[in-house]
């Protein structure tokens, strides 16, 4: 049903896009990327029935194939919070890809698809095979017996903490004000809520939090990126505040 709405939602945009903006315009671009990462989305999901990679499937195919479910979801939130801010008449400045910051900022965003992609894997594995104890969590990580997906998990924490740290720095070098706290926010939550996942066994309400925080966590950095590179250097805070 939540699909269906997505789709439904996602048509609806796309006809007012149309509608209420020229042709040729960066939003209608965006609100077409928006809906061609929707039926990517439902694709990927009907690619996971269709090769049976639910349930008690362990195959290695599966992880990946949740890996880039969730990459596809950052990248959908990516290019809707892109599509708002050209809504709102935000300009790139000019060559701004050129700029040694914004290669930094899209090392980050790509960073933070692989903590993504790695998290789902990490989840599955929780998903698939629960622990009784923190104890006989690490012990299994560390095994090289068990599964990948079990072996696989350490390399979450360890990238998402590089990568918070680098985005971190990234926000107190070229953000202001509420902007660069939302970011150092949104991080510091989502290395706590990571810790508490591994200290009380993933618990379901705990998942969702971490996920929801995940995809606040990608939007917030985008949405950095189209604050730092859509203003002229003398006035780039105007657009923070609205
Ligand atoms: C920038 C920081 C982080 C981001 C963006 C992030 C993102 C994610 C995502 C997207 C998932 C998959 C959720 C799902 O598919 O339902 C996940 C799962 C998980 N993450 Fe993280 N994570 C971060 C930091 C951490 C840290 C530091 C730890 C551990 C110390 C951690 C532990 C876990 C665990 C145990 C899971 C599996 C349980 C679950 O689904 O919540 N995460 N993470």
């Amino acid at each position: 049903v939540t699909s269906a709405l997505d789709g439904l939602f996602g048509l609806l945009l796309l006809v007012w896009g149309i509608r209420a903006f020229p042709s040729q315009t960066k939003v209608r671009w965006g609100m077409v990327a928006v809906v061609a990462f929707l039926v990517l989305e439902g694709a990927i999901g009907a690619l996971l029935v269709r090769l049976d990679l639910v349930a008690q499937n362990t195959s290695l195919a599966r992880g990946w194939v949740q890996g880039l479910h969730l990459v596809n979801t950052l990248l959908l939130l990516g290019a809707l919070t892109l599509t708002q801010g050209w809504a709102h008449g935000w300009q790139a400045r000019s060559r701004w890809w050129r700029e040694p910051a914004a290669r930094s900022h899209l090392l980050w965003v790509c960073l933070l698809l692989f903590v993504g992609a790695f998290g789902a894997i990490t989840a599955l594995g929780d998903t698939l095979f629960p622990t009784s104890s923190l104890r006989s969590g690490l012990l299994q990580d560390f095994d090289p017996r068990s599964h990948p997906f079990l072996q696989m998990r350490v390399w979450h924490p360890v990238l998402a903490i590089i990568t918070a740290i680098g985005m971190a720095y990234w926000a107190a070098a070229h953000l202001s004000g509420r902007l660069r706290w939302q970011v150092w926010l949104a991080l510091l939550g989502q290395l706590l809520f990571g810790a508490l996942n591994v200290a009380l066994l993933a618990p379901i309400w705990l998942q969702l939090l971490h996920h929801l925080l995940a995809d606040i966590t990608f939007v917030t950095w985008i949405w950095a990126g189209v604050v730092f590179f859509g203003q002229s250097r003398g006035n780039r805070t105007t657009l923070e505040a609205g």
